[in-house]
């Protein structure tokens, strides 16, 4: 891939106004990490054609076929606390789900913190990572791998993943696909800067799928189970277990029964 065709399709002023492109590397977010510690600039793009050690939450492996999928990384410098952070996950969830619907015509569906799922597969994974100078938040690189147009995946995730592809039965230009992915981060980081949380946590709302079932979480060696409810003020979930509520802010879910 090339700047050019990158550049060709996009709408944004700030997002992807300067682009580092590459056909392989290690993973995009640790180049945009070092990137913002050397004091890039908010909206910086890092986007790659192959990742060599794409990186999932908690330690995963992310997988994504050579040429075919968006797989890239981007600086924003909130001005918002660092206990927050769990914010941003689901502000740029909500945005790859309004540029699904947009370029697909098909509505996704949000899983707490991060993943977007279609017809109940995972379609998109975002990791979040804080970049902190003197314990205070001086940016935050978000990645976000999404499957446009995979057709066959490793046998480890090959009855949970899914791609626009597979979902709506055609091919998808990956730049058209980026470039409205930027424009809705574009948008909506409006509302993040302007400490319009509450714009982020009713727009998840309405892609959310799990309120109501009942899940596990698993966060710090500890397993609760009980039923999804909604999303806490900070973005955090709160699960209802037996009678008493509990809110957990970074944890792996697994919805148990539809
Ligand atoms: C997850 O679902 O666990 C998160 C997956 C995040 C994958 C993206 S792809 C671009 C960026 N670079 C990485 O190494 N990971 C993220």
């Amino acid at each position: 891939m090339t700047i050019e065709d990158i550049k060709k399709h996009l709408t944004t002023t700030e997002f992807g106004k300067k682009i580092y492109a590459f056909e392989s590397i290690d993973t995009t977010n640790t180049y945009a990490k070092t990137l913002a510690l050397q004091g890039s600039n908010e909206g910086t793009l890092v986007i790659a054609d192959d990742q060599l050690r794409g990186r999932g939450r908690l330690g995963r492996t992310w997988f994504s076929e050579k040429g075919k999928n968006l797989t890239f990384s981007f600086i924003v410098k909130p001005n918002i606390p660092p206990q927050s952070i769990g914010v941003l996950s689901l502000y740029a969830g909500v945005s790859v789900a309004a540029a699904i619907r947009e370029v697909t015509g098909i509505t996704p569906e949000c899983k707490w913190p991060n993943d977007v799922f279609i017809n109940g597969k995972k379609v998109c994974g975002i990791l979040s990572e804080g970049i902190f100078t003197q314990d205070k938040l001086s940016a935050v690189v978000i990645g976000i791998g999404l499957n446009v147009n995979q057709s066959e995946f490793p046998s480890e995730i090959r009855e949970t993943a899914t791609s626009l592809m597979l979902a709506a039965g055609k091919v998808f230009d990956r730049f058209q696909v980026l470039a409205t992915v930027l424009e809705h981060l574009e948008s909506l980081y409006d509302n993040i800067q302007s400490n319009r949380i509450n714009k982020i946590l009713s727009l998840w709302n309405r892609y959310n799928r799990m309120f109501g079932k009942y899940i596990s979480v698993s966060y710090q060696n500890t397993v609760i189970r009980g039923i999804a409810k909604q999303l806490a003020d900070d973005g955090g979930l709160i699960i209802q277990v037996n009678r008493d509520e509990q809110k957990v802010m970074a944890a792996d879910v697994t919805i148990i029964k539809e």
